[in-house]
């Protein structure tokens, strides 16, 4: 079994700054509290101004940092990729260098795409795609924008690193929420994708995912009190910030995705390609590795030109 026991020492987070998406509320905020308390500065973003605001006046009043303030709150909308861009500035501007991009920002399913009520003059309307923008398109803004904004004023052997949140949706089936799943699962692509492409120079960035099962925030609030009386595991936000920071210290993780029920996380990535020969049959797998071997590390596919069609 692949366990993963995060280790964040005294010293591991201190000075790392750090920008968070989504860190107003739940498992975002309880990470912008966890890196503020370990000595890191922290710049986060959210829709939720208010919320923002009170969490970033209440670590800056407990820090003992007096030239640097310890959290800035900014107002963010993932789905508008200046707002990300003006996120990043506010941290480059603030404190010189980022060390680690946290996408947290998420939303759960809004109405019912596959409404058994619909009609033909229903779905002449299209449906929202709100959860899709929110939740895939914001990871993907961020992710670019890192990838550049973590280069800057780096010394040749900083650690830099980039943590997406997916969910258990990103590689489970989770009936009835169709966009927040293909959302879920197009998170873990983009890690996936990324991987061995962001490891390479100039980019030298780690990429990793976080998996969340049932975490008692406000997006489950519907659900939570059905889990508990099925007596299923159940995280605590910080449990999963806990498992997200010792992603952003174990500087040895690069494309892993962290499964995390019950508060203990579990690696799922090395076992899915570790028994592929198992679950997909000994030929194809061998094939499949063929094709890996053809496409690399993606450099030569991105050539420019080769894929501009
Ligand atoms: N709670 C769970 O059980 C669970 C399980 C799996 C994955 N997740 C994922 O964890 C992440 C955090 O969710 P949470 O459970 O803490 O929920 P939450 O609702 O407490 O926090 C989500 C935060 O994202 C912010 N947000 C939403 N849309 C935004 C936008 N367009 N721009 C900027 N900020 C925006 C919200 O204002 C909120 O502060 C999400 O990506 C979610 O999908 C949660």
């Amino acid at each position: 079994m692949a366990q993963f026991f995060p280790s964040v020492t005294a010293d591991s987070l201190k000075n790392k700054v750090i920008v968070i998406t989504g860190g107003a509320n739940g498992i975002g905020a309880s990470l912008v509290e966890y890196c503020c308390h370990h000595g890191a500065y922290v710049c986060f973003g959210d829709k939720a101004v208010s919320a923002g605001v009170q969490l970033a006046e209440r670590l800056c009043a407990s820090s003992a940092s007096s030239s640097r303030p310890q959290a800035i709150f900014y107002e963010t909308d993932v789905i508008e990729y200046k707002s990300i861009l003006n996120l990043f500035d506010a941290a480059l501007d603030t404190y010189g260098h980022i060390d680690h991009a946290v996408a947290g920002a998420g939303v759960m399913e809004i109405g019912n795409w596959f409404d058994p009520g619909l009609t033909l003059e229903d779905v002449r309307e299209p449906a929202t795609t709100k959860v899709l923008d929110v939740n895939l398109g914001g990871c993907l803004s961020v992710a670019r924008i890192a990838s550049v904004y973590l280069r800057q004023n780096r010394p040749m052997d900083a650690d830099r690193s980039i943590t997406l949140i997916s969910s258990v949706a990103g590689f489970k089936e989770s009936p009835g929420l169709f966009v927040y799943q293909a959302s879920k699962h197009g998170v873990l692509g983009l890690m996936r994708a990324l991987r061995l492409y962001l490891s390479r120079s100039p980019h030298l960035l780690r990429i990793n995912a976080v998996c969340p099962w049932m975490t008692t925030t406000g997006m489950v609030q519907g659900i939570e009190e059905a889990w508990r009386n099925a007596e299923l595991p159940v995280n605590s936000p910080m449990e999963v910030a806990i498992v997200t920071a010792g992603l952003l210290v174990s500087q040895q993780l690069n494309g892993k995705s962290m499964f995390v029920e019950g508060g203990r996380a579990w690696e799922i990535e090395a076992n899915i390609d570790r028994l592929e020969p198992q679950w997909l049959g000994e030929e194809p797998s061998r094939s499949l590795a063929k094709g890996q071997a053809v496409l690399a590390d993606g450099s030569d596919w991105t050539k420019s030109g080769r894929n501009a069609r």
